[in-house]
Formats: structure tokens, sequence, C-alpha cells
């Protein structure tokens, strides 16, 4: 049964945090065409395992990774444990497909894991249901199979309870062996692989069991497609706790189907791929994610912001630039984005609105003539506003010109026609009463 009280107080920590970091990495760093590029090109066992054997990622160093996510003001990191590939960046004693049986040597969850809990990030593991790499998976006809078209694939016997066996062994040695995790990313169900398909009630059941804290996503039930049952009012055991958008961010936030407000963490590249992608130079611009960072607040959501690190280990230059470009805005505007959620007003045609408590958090991205209108914000129940960067005082202006529109308080923010942060100006408003 869905516990509300247990729910909300597991997800608590999850909502204040709003921003976190996905790090997809793995031995596809090398072809460094993406993360799926086995299934893309259809390419045999044997000549990926090519890359299993060049594996080398001297730079590695997550310290760096983890300062580069603390400094842009991100609050938790998700790493891929094992992709759709099936290699293991741990060190599982169920497969030899694994980390330190490549010239890395080590167990490269564990030290990430490490790393991150000491800049004082929450950590989560990605894990693959799917596995391209072991025997029992699904080869022929599958959708997404690196050998879905290899008639020699057809009529090989594969039991795949023994790969589920597997699959929860796994699951089961990275909930015993690392202490504790605070999210639990499965990916994703397809056709008929979903819940139960995958021994749901029973995964979830000793993923809980030993890690009873834990946050895990929606996706024993669905992938970026469907929302699964956990938008209606009767969630599944393993319906998860965060419904999880993939390349977009809900138009309108995300609602279960009697209205209540659901939990949600929008996925996103920086630039047109998970894995690294040599080619791929498609990067958004900081400008871009620190606004969508703020639309996703406006709309009670989360974002995870990806980063692709190349086969030596490295965060690529581009996005470690755009990570520091977020952390300057970040060290100045966090108020406006931890532990904040939507205002429940609509969003006005000059930026948009975050919230906590009696604060709400004007962000303004796109200047006025003269002084600035907030709609929706009512003079008579301004309290204070600041300039949140620094916290000095704007004063709402009263006179003739903004006189004729009595409903709208408008503040004067600087005499410069340019905005003094061009992206995103942000205008903390104490309430008097939320209106
Ligand atoms: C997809 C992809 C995958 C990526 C994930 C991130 O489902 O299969 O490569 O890891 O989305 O959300």
């Amino acid at each position: 049964m869905f516990d509300a009280e247990v729910y909300n107080k597991r997800v608590e920590w999850y909502q204040q945090a709003r921003f976190g970091m996905f790090i997809h990495w793995g031995i596809y760093a090398i072809p460094a065409r993406g993360e799926w590029v086995r299934s893309v090109e259809e390419m045999p066992e044997e000549e990926y395992m090519s890359f299993f054997e060049e594996f080398d990622p001297i730079d590695f160093q997550p310290k760096k990774w983890a300062k580069a996510a603390k400094e842009a003001g991100m609050k938790y990191a998700i790493m891929t444990a094992k992709h759709h590939d099936g290699f293991c960046l741990f060190d599982s004693e169920l497969t030899d497909f694994k980390a330190t049986n490549t010239k890395a040597g080590k167990d490269l969850v564990k030290e990430y894991l490490e790393a991150f809990r000491e800049e004082g990030l929450k950590v989560g593991l990605y894990y693959s249901l799917l596995d391209w790499h072991h025997p029992d998976y699904p080869h022929y006809k599958d959708q997404n199979h690196p050998m879905r078209n290899c008639e020699a694939q057809k009529d090989v016997d594969r039991d795949f309870n023994r790969y589920l066996d597997y699959m929860h062994g796994q699951v089961r040695e990275l909930c015993t062996r690392y202490g504790k995790l605070d999210i639990m990313w499965f990916d994703f169900s397809y056709g008929e692989l979903r819940g139960e398909a995958w021994r749901a009630t029973e995964l979830v059941d000793m993923v809980r069991g030993y890690q009873p804290d834990i946050i895990i996503d929606n996706r024993l039930e669905v992938s970026g497609e469907g929302f699964g049952s956990l938008a209606t009012d009767n969630p599944s055991v393993f319906a998860g706790d965060f419904v999880s958008p993939e390349q977009i961010i809900p138009p309108q936030g995300l609602k279960s189907e009697s209205g209540r407000d659901l939990v949600w963490e929008a996925c996103i590249t920086m630039n047109d791929n998970w894995g690294y992608c040599a080619k791929d130079k498609n990067f958004k611009p900081a400008s871009t994610i620190i606004k969508k960072l703020v639309e996703c607040v406006s709309k009670n959501g989360n974002l995870l912001l990806n980063v692709g690190p190349d086969a030596r280990g490295n965060i690529p230059e581009e996005s470690l630039e755009i990570l520091r470009e977020i952390g300057i805005w970040m060290k100045k505007n966090s108020a406006s984005i931890y532990g904040c959620k939507g205002s429940g007003l609509p969003k006005p045609e000059n930026g948009r609105i975050t919230g906590r408590g009696n604060k709400l958090y004007y962000h303004v991205m796109e200047n006025a003539i003269g002084s600035v209108p907030l709609y929706g914000i009512s003079k008579d129940l301004v309290k204070s506003v600041r300039l949140l960067s620094d916290g000095s005082e704007l004063k709402v202006a009263d006179n003739w010109i903004v006189n004729n529109y009595p409903d709208i308080a408008f503040v004067d923010i600087s005499n410069s026609p340019y905005l003094p942060d061009a992206v995103d100006t942000v205008v903390e408003i104490e309430m008097k009463k939320m209106g």
C-alpha cells in the first residue's frame, strides 16, 4: 500500500536538492560515438571486447568530478554502475566484464561514491535493466540488442530467469557493499519487459530491505516514455518515487490523475549524447541550462544534468566550462533554487517565479522599459523586495507611470537599460501574506 507519509519523508531531501549530476561512463567512451554505439552499429561482441581490453582511464580522478559538481551547485550525483552494454564499473563477483579486469584495475563505483560523499553530495547509481553482454538476455528480435537481426542467434537457448537472478544479484551487491545509497536509477522498461517481467516486486523489496531510505526512479515500469503507476492514485510497489522525463521539461510540470503534484526529475544532456561523443560539440550554453533549471523548479521538478567523461576519465572541457558558469550564477542565486518550488502563480511574461515559505523569487529574464513589473504580485502584499545577488533593497515604484496598473507591483532594479544579470536577475520578494 502507498503510504503518503513515508513517501513524503523519503523524497524530502531530494525535493530540496533540485539539481544533480548524471554521469554516463564506460568503455563506449573509446569508440566515442555515444553509449548506444554497440546497438546502433549492430556491433558484434568480439569487436566491442577490444574496447574492454583497451580501457585505461589514466586521468580518472573522481574528486575532480565531485568538485566540479559541487562548484556548480549540484547536490547529488548518479553514475552508471552498468549501462546497456553490460560493462560493470564496479567489482561484481557475478561477471568478469568489469572495471577491475581492465587496465583501470579498480572499482570505479567505489571511488566515485567516496569522492562525491566527501564533497557532501548525495550519491546514486544508475543500473541498466538491459544487458547486451549477458548470454541469457534476449538477442534475436529484441528491439534494442545489437544482435537483434543476427539469424545465428535465433535458436540459441536462453533462460531469462537466469538473467534476472544475475541482475538481482548485482543489485544486491550494489546495495550491500557500498554503504548508504541515496538513489537507485533503473533504466529501462520496454515492450513486454516491464514490471513483474523484471520480478520487480522482489527486486524493490530487496533494495528497500537493504536501503530503507533509498529513492528509486519509475523505470521498472516505463522509460522516458510514460509516467507509470506513480501518476495514478494506486501506485504499484515498484512504481518508484519519481517520474523521469528525458530530454524534455514537462510543459506544465507533472500531476497525478487526481491532480496531486508529482515528484519528477528531468534528465538532460549538455550536448546531444549521454556517453562521450568526440564529434558532438552541440553544447547548450550555460545560460540556457540555468533557465531550464529555474523552469524545473518553477514546475516543482529537479534537473539532472549529464556529463560524459572521455576514455581517459576527463569530463570534457566544454562541460566543465558550462558547470563553472552555472556555478557563478548559483553562488549568488541558489536561495531561489534549493528548497523552492512553484509559486502557484501563472508564468509571468518576463520570467518565472519560484518560492519558499513567505518568499517569492521572481526570475527576471527580460528587461522592461523603466520599472520592472512583477506580474501576479500585488503591491499591498509585499513586505520588502531585494536583489538576491547582493541583498540590496529594491524600491517598489509609486509614480504616475506605473499607477495606472495598481494590481501589479513594479520595482526599480537599475537605471541601466541592461539587467544586472543578463541571464536571470533574481528579485527576492518577502510577502506579508501569500496572495
Ligand atoms: C535512455 C537511454 C540511455 C540513457 C538514459 C538516460 O533510456 O537508453 O542511454 O542512459 O536514457 O535517461
